[in-house]
C-alpha cells in the first residue's frame, strides 16, 4: 500500500484568502512555488547557491518559515503546505523581503517526499505542531507514524535532523516513541529536547499556550 493510502492528514477546507493572500497567490505562484510533479528534484538547480537544504512540513501561514530563511541567508528552505491562504501570505512574505532562499510547494508532503525528494539530501526537516487529530478514531490520520518516520529518515543526510514540536500532549509522546523506534534514528536529548531557541512562535503555538498547552519539542539525529 502506498504511503498516501496510509496517511491522509488533513482535510481541505475552503479556507477565505485576504485580498493581499489571493494577489500573492495569484500573481507569485509561478516564481516562488514549485509545481508538484512525479519527479526528483535537483536542489542544485533550484537552489544554485546552497549546499545546506531544509524542508518544513504544514508551514501553516508560514510565519516561522519566513523568519528562519530570513536568519540563516546561508540555507536554502523548501515549505510544502496545501492550505492555499497560506501559500498566499508566505509568498507575499518571500516577495516583501526579497527571500532568495525560500521556495513553497502546495501539495501532499507525503507524495511531495515520496516522489520528489531524493534520499539522502535534507540537513534538516521541520515539523511544526503537526494536526493532533485528537478524537480516537481520528488518530491514524496523524502525520507522524513509523512508515513515515522512515520515510523522513531517508531522505535526510547522515547527521542530519528530524525536529518536531506538538502541544498535544499525547501527540508529542507519539512522536517521541515513534522517533525513539525507528533505527536510522538517535535522539539528541536524553527525552524531550531543549527548546531550540532559533525557532520563533507559530500560530498554532500561540493557539497551544492560550490554553495552557505545554510544548514539547523532539529532535533526532539521522546516524
Ligand atoms: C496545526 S497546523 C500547524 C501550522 C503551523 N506549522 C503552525 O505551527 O502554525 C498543521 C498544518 O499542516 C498542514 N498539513 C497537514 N498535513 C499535511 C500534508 N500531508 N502535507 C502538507 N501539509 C499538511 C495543514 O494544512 C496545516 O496547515
Amino acid at each position: 500500500m502506498s504511503q498516501k493510502k496510509l496517511i491522509k492528514s488533513y482535510v481541505l477546507r475552503a479556507g477565505r484568502m485576504s485580498p493581499l493572500q489571493r494577489k500573492a497567490y495569484e500573481t507569485l505562484k509561478d516564481t516562488h512555488c514549485l509545481k508538484y510533479e512525479d519527479k526528483l528534484i535537483d536542489f542544485k538547480k533550484i537552489f544554485p547557491d546552497f549546499t545546506s537544504n531544509y524542508l518544513e512540513i504544514g508551514f501553516g501561514m508560514g510565519d516561522v518559515t519566513h523568519a528562519i530563511a530570513a536568519q540563516n541567508p546561508q540555507n536554502a528552505y523548501l515549505g510544502i503546505e496545501v492550505h492555499s491562504p497560506g501559500v498566499g501570505k508566505l509568498l507575499s512574505e518571500i516577495e516583501s523581503r526579497g527571500l532568495k532562499n525560500l521556495k513553497v510547494i502546495e501539495h501532499d508532503a507525503v507524495d511531495v517526499l515520496t516522489n520528489m525528494i531524493p534520499d539522502n539530501c535534507l540537513d534538516g526537516i521541520h515539523i511544526f505542531f503537526p494536526d493532533p487529530w485528537q478524537k480516537k478514531k481520528h488518530k491514524k490520520r496523524r502525520l507522524i507514524q513509523p512508515e513515515f518516520t522512515a520515510l523522513l529518515s531517508k531522505k535526510i543526510k547522515r547527521g542530519a535532523y528530524l525536529y518536531a514540536v506538538s502541544d498535544w500532549e499525547d501527540y508529542a509522546q507519539q512522536i517521541l516513541q515513534v522517533f525513539s523506534g525507528e533505527k536510522s534514528l538517535v535522539n539528541k536529548y536524553s527525552d524531550w529536547a531543549e527548546p531550540q531557541l532559533w525557532r520563533t512562535e507559530t500560530k498554532f503555538e500561540r493557539k497551544g499556550l492560550k490554553k495552557n498547552h505545554l510544548i514539547r519539542e523532539v529532535f533526532f539525529i539521522k546516524k
